[in-house]
Parts: structure tokens; sequence; C-alpha cells
């Protein structure tokens, strides 16, 4: 299905044609809605080429712009901007066509793409944070869209299971494990005896010693050192299912560092023999001398001791990603201290001639209220699993203020859908790449752009087929009178065009917003329009138009990852 904003892109660059001045000319909806919908500044960047008046070559488009059929006649504004604005029977089709359609009008994609999302990947061996919601939640919804749009996508958990911090957690398990701790809950007891086992090897260094050899020893495939780490990654990865549940997340595979172990020395085989890397002091480096900024920030690939590093696996798995799974793109959802370690993987991956679209998708820090990372009073890190607990008991506080009759499942479930989607959401709802303070109020307010302020839009429509006893009516064509009920119709004609436009530069934020302008929309049409009491076909027109806006309030959600009640 096309949507307003591709119809008449195409009969601008035809315009353009038509009056001999052919031209890739952006038309995008307008800045100012006092204006219209839709603009161009075809007339602008085509005057200050041709050194002509854009007013007068605005007159000469708009003889060959034909949009009589969707448009009032279009007014040339300002220095030269063409400006659209939809009339109302044209709104009413397209809506009426949306209506119908089970994709809400959104097109798929034109070239679609195989793409692994490596996102989340947390460490073993430590409790998933705060900080992981951020990675968690984007990848999550980027993952949801890139699919909506048809990408072929595969989530990926690049899970921290390898690496130096295990010799620690060995020696640990080996010398200070409590059992019966263990048994009541495994992950806090792995992170006791890692904390104390570092306590110590920091005044002790026979245990710091005594640490290394059990990684070396585990290293070397050591029988009861591979026992110990599996069970450690065993129970780690409990912990994070029991978070992913509650959070809505899956994953497709789970291909942790230690995967890659194998293929390491490979890696580096190949990039001594394509020349890519070379022996520097009897360790194996990259040099980027043809890259200023990395000019001076050489990768190890291999370490002088023979041990391999953080890049040599993610080396493996560009070339695992691309080769064995067939990808053509890999996003990294990967917080901004990577930054460079990613421009280094990217490079290389560059010069050994792969040519898959490789992204970082960094993000800002989540901050307490004094603007500081956020931890707890004791300087730890906030676990994830006790935020999100804390989440859905404020929830349900709410809800039982709102409305106390509910049953205790409906409670509980409802507490969850509001308590976790306004975690995401508030985390979504921002740009990126700044960081925010998380506050309880913000995020739970029934009020603003908030999780529960847009699942309550939907509740009231679902109420509305809940006092009809009836379910959405099946008409032709909408009936649009009212300036709220057309600018309602025009929000959800506008939904096809915002989703694909979130991973333009991954910002789900774009489509958060729209969802929060949709839901004022459909307040100010349900307390100007009448709906339930009017006569036909009137009442089946905004019948239809309520429904419209529950799904795509739910769809909308549902690609960021949050659920909608149907009552709260
Ligand atoms: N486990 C890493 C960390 O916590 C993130 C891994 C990101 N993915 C990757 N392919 N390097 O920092």
């Amino acid at each position: 299905m096309e949507t307003f904003q591709t119809i008449l892109a195409k009969r601008l660059s035809d315009a353009l044609i038509a009056a001999g001045l052919p031209h890739a000319a952006e038309l995008t909806p307008a800045t100012d809605p006092r204006f219209g919908d839709y603009q161009t500044n075809a007339a602008l960047v085509l005057g200050k080429e041709r050194s002509e008046n854009p007013k007068i070559l605005a007159a000469k488009i708009l003889t060959q712009f034909d949009v009589g059929d969707l448009c009032d006649p279009p007014t040339v504004a300002g220095a030269g901007f063409i400006n659209f604005t939809l009339r109302a029977d044209a709104i009413a089709r397209k809506a009426g066509e949306v209506l119908r359609n089970e994709r809400l009008g959104v097109a798929k994609a034109k070239s679609t793409r195989r793409i692994v999302i490596d996102f989340g990947s947390p460490n073993v061996a430590k409790p998933m944070h705060v900080g992981h919601i951020r990675s968690t939640a984007l990848g999550d919804a980027l993952a949801r869209i890139a699919q909506f749009l048809g990408h072929e996508v595969i989530r990926d958990n690049h899970v921290g299971d390898w690496g130096t911090q295990f010799g620690m957690v060995i020696y640990g398990w080996k010398n200070l494990l409590d059992r019966e701790a263990l048994q009541r809950d495994p992950l806090a007891e792995i992170v006791r005896i890692y904390k104390e086992t570092n306590e110590r090897s920091a005044k002790d260094p026979q245990v710091g010693e005594a640490c290394r050899r059990e990684l070396v020893k585990l290293q070397a495939g050591d029988r009861e050192n591979v026992r110990i780490w599996n069970e450690c990654v065993a129970f780690s990865m409990q912990d994070f299912d029991h978070i992913y549940k509650l959070l809505d997340i899956h994953y497709d595979i789970q291909c942790g560092e230690s995967f890659y172990n194998d293929r390491l020395p490979g890696v580096v085989d190949r990039l001594l023999k394509s020349g890519v890397a070379e022996i520097s002091e009897g360790a194996v480096v990259v040099f980027f001398r043809d890259i200023p900024e990395l000019a001076d920030k050489p990768c190890i690939v291999r370490k002088r001791d023979g041990g391999f590093n953080y890049a040599t696996t993610d080396l493996a798995t560009v070339d695992y990603r691309i080769n064995d799974l067939k990808a053509d793109g890999i996003w990294y959802v990967v917080g901004a201290p990577q930054i460079l370690h990613f421009k280094q993987i990217f490079a290389i991956a560059r010069r050994e001639g792969y040519s898959a679209d490789l992204r970082h998708i960094t993000f800002g820090s989540i901050l307490r209220a004094d603007r500081k990372i956020m931890k707890t009073r004791s300087g730890e890190n906030v676990p994830l699993r006790d935020l999100l607990e804390e989440a859905c008991k404020r929830a349900r506080k709410i809800i039982e203020e709102k409305n106390p009759d509910l049953s205790e499942t409906d409670k509980i479930d409802i507490a969850q859908k509001i308590g976790i989607g306004a975690i995401k959401y508030f985390d979504l709802s921002q740009y990126r790449m700044t960081d925010y303070v998380f506050s309880w109020e913000k995020m739970l307010s029934l009020q603003g752009n908030t999780a529960p302020y847009l699942q309550n839009a939907y509740v009231r429509i679902r109420s509305i087929f809940r006092k009809a006893g009836e379910s959405a009516p099946n008409i032709g064509n909408l009936i649009l009178k009212s300036p709220a009920e057309i600018n309602l119709a025009k929000r959800l004609c506008q939904f096809a065009e915002v989703v694909p436009q979130v991973l333009n530069d991954f910002r789900p934020n774009i489509l958060a917003n729209y969802l929060f302008e949709l839901a004022n929309s459909f307040h100010a049409f349900y307390e100007t329009c009448q709906v339930l009491k009017l006569e036909e076909p009137a009442r089946s027109s905004r019948l239809a138009l309520c429904d419209l806006a529950g799904r795509v309030l739910q769809r909308g959600l549902d690609l960021l990852g949050i659920k909608v009640p149907e009552k709260m």
C-alpha cells in the first residue's frame, strides 16, 4: 500500500520531469502543521543550483503538479516552499484502505536483507544490571521493526562467557563455595565467591597466581575446571532467562564468546597470511596507519603469551555471521565505551574484504537524579531483576487505586504489562544517544509521554467496544466531518510513513513519539466526538476509526516490545 508521502513524492518527480526540471527532490511531512501536511523544498534547491528565482520555479512546477484528487490547491510559502494540505475525502479513502490492511498500510522494505542483531550480550558470573536495559530494549525493538519490514532477522545473544574472570571464579568455587547458598541463589553465590577472590588476590599475590593457574588449566581443557565453568555458565543463563521471560525477549541463537574459541587460531593465521596483521614484539597486531583516528591505536589479536583477545573473538564472530549465517548486515547494539573496539573490528573486516553492512548502534547512560551513573547506595550496579520486580509492584499500586475490583490474576498480568512497559518505553522514547535520568514517577505517570498513558488510550478504546457489546464494524469508507476525527484519521495514515523511518538512524523514539501524538489525537477526538449515541452511518464510521486507532496503538507498542492490557 502506498502512503500519501510516497504518492506525492512520485507525483513531484513526474512534475519535475514534465516541467523540464528533472531532479531528485525531497517531499517531507510539513515542519509546521499550519502550512499543511507535506512540503517540498524542490524549488529552493533548483533555484540555488540554477541561480533562478525559486518562487517562479515553484509556480512552474505547480503547473505540472497534479494532486487535485488528494489535496487542496498547493500553496507556495516563504522563499519557495511548496505546501500540500490533504483533503478530508482523500484522508477518508486512505484511512479506509489502512483499515482493511492487515499491515496497517506499512509496506515491506524494497530490498530485504538478512541481519544479525547482536544485543543484550551480558557477561556470565555477574547479574544483569540496570545498564542492560538500553541494549536489550533497543536491540529487541529494532529486531521487531526490521522483521516487520520484511527483513530476515537473527537475534544473537553474544554472552561474555569466557575470559580472565573465570580464573577467579574457579579459584573461588574450589576454595570458598557455600553449597547451601549456591542452592538458594546460585548467581548470588557465584558473584560472592568471585568478588571475594578478587579482593583476596588484590591483597595476596599468591592467590592471584593461583587464579591464573586455574585459568590456564581451563583454557587447556582441564576436565574439572571445564565442568565448573559449565556449571557457572548454566546458572547465569538461568538467571538471564528469568529476566528475558519477564521482559519478553527472545533470541534465535546465543553464541557466546566461548563458541568461537576453536576458531581463534584460524583467525590469526588468516590475518597473518593476508598481511592484514603483522608480528610486533612477539604479539600479532593489526596497525591502522592509514586511518588517522586509529593510527596510534593498533589492535592486538594474539598476545605475546599466545592468548587471544576480545577483538579476536569479535573477528571470528564477523566471519561466522557472514560466512556461516549468510548475513548481509550485522548490527551491534553496544554502549559507547566500545566505539573504538568496533571501529577497529570494522576496519579489519573491510580489509579482509567483507562487504556486509556493519553498524555499531550506541547509546547513552542511565543516570540517577544527581546525574551520576545509576548505582545502589553502596556503589554497586542496580540488579535488573530487582528493578523489574519493583516496576511491577509500583504498577500494581496504581491499578489497585484506579480499578480495585480487578481479580488477582488480572492484577498480576496488568501490573506486569504496565510495569515492564513503563521501563522499556521510558528508554525507547528518548533519543538513544542522550543520557537520561531514571524516574519512577515519570515513567509510571498516567499523563504525558509514557507507556501507561498509551496503554490507557488503548484500554479506553477497548472499553468503547465492551460497552457497545459489538466488535469493529465492517465498512467500506469512513465519513470524516469534524476536525478532530479528520486529524485522527490523518495520524492513522501516517503510521506507514513513520515505521520505516525508525531504521534510518536506528531511532525507535520516532515511533514512540508518533504513538504519543496518536494517543493525544485520539483523546481529543474522544472528548469532542460522540460515538455510540450517534445515528448510522456516522456511528459505524467512528467505531471503525476507534478500532483502527486501537490496532495502530497495539501494533506500534508491540513493535517496541510493549504489551497492552484489555483493561486497567
Ligand atoms: N559482553 C560484552 C559486554 O558486556 C558485550 C558484547 C557485545 N557484542 C560483541 N559482539 N562484542 O561489554
